[in-house]
């Protein structure tokens, strides 16, 4: 009999050009670029032009007035947005307008679909605070658009670059639980929409791409440095996991994070905002590596992407309700990528299960 695998840790699910994350090293690769090599330094826009390349023949060179166009082409879909959508979360919300996009696996389905996380989430947190949604700007980047939709005036250009950092570190990141979902449903050829939403739905979740709100809030129910070990302590003792530490890849620090937390800073110093705001979550973060290495030992439990996620977002003065739909913003493009990919494997995801439940009479 097969023995099942409890969290499916260690199997090899798919064989992928797309990235690589090594866990041992603390080192992420992007279709053969490193996290170090992209982040802060390319557009989200080139991210999805590596990403999507080879997977759509009429795929532009420069993908940025494509999806430009597909942010202007989406936003008609927010005319749907009624008082019951108004009450959902913002990822609920998101997610319903993404349900609206047709099925396809054209490069148009795929725009579309990068575009609908921008467009929707920054449409429906303008409704949620009384406002009327903006339309896109086809003309400038996408970073910059979605800012400026958002608050309804032009970001600062050490914003809109913040936000495109952020973008791309995210972009995708291996055989991850949102993008497991969405190849797995890609593998029933239901089309790209509905891989989309797989992949929403389970990046959703605390344990995935729900953290860094709840990071946010820690930070502030601790309030000052020297509360951090008792607030901690006491969390821990009452069995929560502290969000934005561990990994089940990463054994040391994730990459993700320093690069997160080097462009926190640029913006932080730039501006002046929050002074004091990344000295405490340091502090912070120390006093949560020191607990959970003598609480568990045996486990390298270090910071994973989420924590400085929600510094940055913070910075850029995001809500943190919305957070989980801007790692969508950017995982969008994984998503597609590695649905894309599932696709040309064409076989059906289908794992087995072990009955252990009571057999019938009969037969007993
Ligand atoms: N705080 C406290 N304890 C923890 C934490 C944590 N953040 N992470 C793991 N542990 C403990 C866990 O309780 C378990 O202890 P025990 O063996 O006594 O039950 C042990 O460490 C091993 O945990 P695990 O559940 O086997 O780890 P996993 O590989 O299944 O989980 C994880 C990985 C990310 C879900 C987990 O570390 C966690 O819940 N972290 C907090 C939520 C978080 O930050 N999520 C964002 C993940 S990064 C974004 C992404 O790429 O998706």
């Amino acid at each position: 009999m097969i023995d099942a695998l409890d969290g499916l840790e260690g199997v090899v699910a798919a064989e992928t050009i797309l990235s690589e994350v090594d866990g041992a090293v603390g080192r992420l690769t992007i279709r053969g670029h490193s996290l170090d090599a992209l982040a802060g330094r390319v557009s989200y826009e080139a991210v999805v032009r590596l990403l999507l390349g080879g997977f759509f023949p009429d795929l532009p060179q420069d993908v940025r007035p494509a999806l430009g166009a597909a942010r202007a082409e989406v936003f008609a879909e927010t005319r749907a947005i009624d008082a019951a959508l108004e009450r959902l979360t913002p990822t609920e919300a998101m997610r319903a307008l993404t349900a609206r996009i047709a099925d396809g696996e054209d490069l148009g389905a795929a725009l579309r679909l990068i575009a609908a996380p921008a467009v929707f989430t920054t449409a429906v947190l303008r409704r949620q605070a009384r406002e009327a949604p903006l339309a896109p700007d086809p003309a400038l980047g996408h970073a910059a658009d979605i800012l400026r939709m958002l608050r309804g005036r032009p970001a600062a250009a050490a914003e809109a670059g913040g936000l495109d950092t952020y973008l791309v570190t995210v972009s995708d990141h291996g055989l991850n639980a949102s993008t497991f979902a969405a190849r797995v449903v890609a593998s029933t050829r239901a089309g790209l929409t509905s891989a989309v939403l797989a992949g929403v739905s389970a990046l959703k979740g605390p344990l995935h791409g729900g953290a860094p709100g709840p990071v946010i809030e820690m930070l502030d129910a601790i309030g000052r440095p020297d509360n951090a070990r008792a607030w901690l302590e006491a969390a821990l003792d009452r069995g929560d996991r502290l969000m934005g530490f561990g990994h089940r890849i990463y054994r040391v620090r994730d990459p993700r994070a320093d690069a997160l937390k080097r462009a926190v800073r640029t913006l932080i110093e730039g501006s002046n905002a929050l002074p004091g705001r990344l000295a405490f979550a340091e502090a912070v973060e120390q006093a949560a590596l020191g607990i959970l290495k003598d609480r568990k030992p045996d486990r390298s439990l270090e910071t994973n992407v989420e924590f400085y996620t929600a510094l940055l977002l913070e910075a850029l003065a995001i809500p943190p309700s919305a957070f989980t739909c801007v790692f969508a913003m950017g995982r969008v493009a994984g998503w597609i990528a590695h649905a894309r990919e599932q696709l040309r494997a064409g076989r059906l995801i289908r794992p087995q299960s072990r009955y252990v439940g009571e057999v019938p009479r009969a037969a007993a």
